[in-house]
């Protein structure tokens, strides 16, 4: 900004100084100064955003190509999460790579129940999931969509579904003092204690058994950990996670015990994130 400002009072004094330099020896100089100002503007080929590519067979097709190559190893030939990197990457504990027969997911902006929507899905791909999936940002958008088309098409009730959204209602609250402090009695209101601890390190008394849907121990998250929300860590992440819940684990919805009183959520979130910090590994 500082830069900025500075430039345009140089600007402003070489003005004043061609006109009062005036006629012919002014033009030249500002052709000069024209055709360098031209020169230093690099030739950078910006290629257009590639939208989302259309569902059909031939995208479908590809998304199999697609998760053969990069999906495969965790989530198994089939798709039912049986891949021999499960096995290494937690045996005996959840969470295995998902088996997309099942149409459970986690990761929604839709009611406790429901499929994802495409762009949840899209999302998961993208962002992958921190400390059991890896991101593929490294993946074009467009295979990226063509992925998720192909993972659909192993749930056949995905088909013409029309998941019920998560309403979201109001938007992140200022993280003061207050809005902590009132989020921090919603904590104990809500007897999120129960699992997550009254520090939010995951060690509540119902911790010590929790089982996700597949039977395999699921402990809740630390909270103090942001790094580590599976489900992102801004506020509307959050909500997602507070609201929809996590389907298949232990991590209930809050959407039917909030309704009407949703900027209760907005200041857990901040007394949540008030736990950890950015940098908080
Ligand atoms: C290193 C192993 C690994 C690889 C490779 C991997 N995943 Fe996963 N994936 C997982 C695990 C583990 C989970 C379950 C996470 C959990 O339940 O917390 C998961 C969950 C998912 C979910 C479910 C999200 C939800 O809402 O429940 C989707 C969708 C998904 N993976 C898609 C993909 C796609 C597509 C690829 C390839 C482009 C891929 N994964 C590659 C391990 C992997
Ligand atoms: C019955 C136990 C239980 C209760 C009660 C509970 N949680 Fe959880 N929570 C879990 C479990 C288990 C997980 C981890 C789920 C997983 O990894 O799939 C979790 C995960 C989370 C996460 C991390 C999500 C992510 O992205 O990784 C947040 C945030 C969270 N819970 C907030 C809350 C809040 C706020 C409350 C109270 C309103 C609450 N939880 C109540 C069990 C519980």
């Amino acid at each position: 900004m500082k830069m900025m400002k500075r430039f345009v009072v140089l600007g402003s004094s070489l003005a004043v100084l061609a006109c009062l330099l005036g006629g012919p020896l002014q033009a030249a100089e500002q052709d000069k100064a024209e055709s360098k100002a031209k020169a230093r503007v690099m030739p950078i080929k910006v290629s257009p955003y590639q939208g989302r590519p259309p569902v059909n067979a031939d995208t479908v097709a590809e998304g199999k190509k697609i998760y053969d190559r990069s999906c495969v190893y965790c989530h198994g030939l089939n798709g039912d999460g049986k891949g021999p990197v499960a096995y290494f990457l937690s045996r005996d504990t959840a969470p295995h790579p998902r088996d997309f027969t099942a149409g459970i997911y986690k990761f929604r902006s839709t009611i406790s129940g429901e499929l994802p929507l495409d762009e949840d899905l899209f999302r998961t791909v993208t962002f992958g999931v921190p400390g059991f999936m890896p991101s593929f940002t490294g993946l074009d958008p467009a295979d990226r969509w063509k992925v998720v088309y192909y993972i659909k098409s192993l749930y056949p009730d995905f088909e013409g579904s029309e998941p019920e959204l998560v309403p979201v209602v109001g938007g992140p609250a200022p993280s003061t003092a207050g809005s902590i402090h009132n989020g921090y009695q919603v904590y104990q209101e809500f007897k999120c204690w129960e699992c997550h601890g009254g520090g939010g390190q995951g060690d509540g008394k119902k911790s010590i058994d929790l089982k996700d849907d597949w039977d395999f121990l699921l402990p809740p998250r630390n909270l103090t950990m942001r790094t580590s929300f599976k489900n992102g860590s801004r506020p509307e992440d959050l909500y997602r996670t507070i609201m929809a819940g996590l389907d298949g684990g232990a991590m209930p919805s809050y959407s039917d015990f909030f309704e009407g009183e949703e900027d209760k959520v907005w200041d857990l979130i901040n007394y949540i994130l008030s736990l950890s910090s950015e940098t908080t590994k």
